[in-house]
């Protein structure tokens, strides 16, 4: 069980390491390479063209939803679809390009693209269900994170606490505790059970994948979000 948590936030962290400093690398006789390369063959030629399009949260607050994501994060509108008054399904993503080279797209263009663009965010709200929905901060389960690349990742934490957003983990410092938001977030937290020597062994490898340098949020529902550098920091 927690070889299963642990290898998924392995991968998860692998998926949003690429372009960091310590790069994922295939040295397998450096025993603190924790990175294994895929080695995987051509795809099953059925699935040319597959591409991973959106992922897809409930809300029940999509009005703070769409101000963290869209007036904070600056993730643009595509549409919202009333299906019916009670039922919303929302897209919004990140302008991919635009005309000008300066990004720009109109929600009008985006959707007319959707199917032929990456990385949406779909917000689907029921505004009379009476579930109580729960982050992956609040309670570990099999939804992770968002994960995000920034240019400049301290001065994304600069402008995100300047809006109020709610800092979980500041650059620089790595993850102490075997309890918290990130942790629940990542799997390994009060409901991964005590386990003292597993999470100590993690909490010394945090900084195999650079742990440290990544900043953490959350989003109004309480889901992780995970905020990396593209390239980086010229110090490490
Ligand atoms: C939804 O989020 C907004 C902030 O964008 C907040 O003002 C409002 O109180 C929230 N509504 C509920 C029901 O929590
Ligand atoms: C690019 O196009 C957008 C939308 O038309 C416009 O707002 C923006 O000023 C343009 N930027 C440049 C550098 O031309
Ligand atoms: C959800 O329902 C509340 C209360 O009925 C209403 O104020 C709010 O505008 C609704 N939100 C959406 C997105 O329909």
């Amino acid at each position: 069980m927690y070889l299963v948590t642990f290898s998924h936030w392995l991968v998860a962290a692998l998926f949003a390491q690429w372009a960091w400093a310590c790069s994922p690398r295939s040295d397998i006789n450096d025993q603190n390479n924790p990175f294994v390369i895929g080695d995987d063959g051509p795809a099953p030629a059925a699935t040319l063209g597959f591409a991973i399009n959106h992922f897809g949260l409930l809300t029940t607050n999509l009005t703070g939803m769409k101000h963290f994501y869209g007036d904070i994060l600056g993730m643009r509108l595509l549409f919202d679809a009333h299906l019916t008054p009670e039922y919303t399904v929302t897209y919004m993503g990140y302008s991919q390009g635009g005309r000008n080279g300066t990004g720009f797209q109109s929600g009008a263009e985006m959707t007319r693209d959707k199917n032929n663009l990456y990385g949406l965010l779909e917000l689907v709200q029921f505004n009379v269900s009476d579930d109580r929905l729960v982050g992956s901060t609040k309670r570990t389960n099999t939804f992770g994170h968002v994960g995000l690349i920034v240019a400049d990742v301290e001065k994304a934490q600069t402008y995100l606490e300047s809006r109020g957003v709610e800092i979980l983990k500041r650059i620089k410092e790595p993850l102490s505790g075997f309890t918290g938001s990130i942790q629940n977030a990542f799997g390994v937290g009060e409901f991964a059970g005590e386990h003292i020597a597993a999470k100590m062994a993690l909490l010394k490898a945090q900084s195999l994948i650079g742990m440290e340098m990544f900043l953490m949020v959350q989003d109004p529902d309480g889901n992780l979000v995970e905020i990396q550098q593209q390239d980086a920091p010229s110090s490490s």
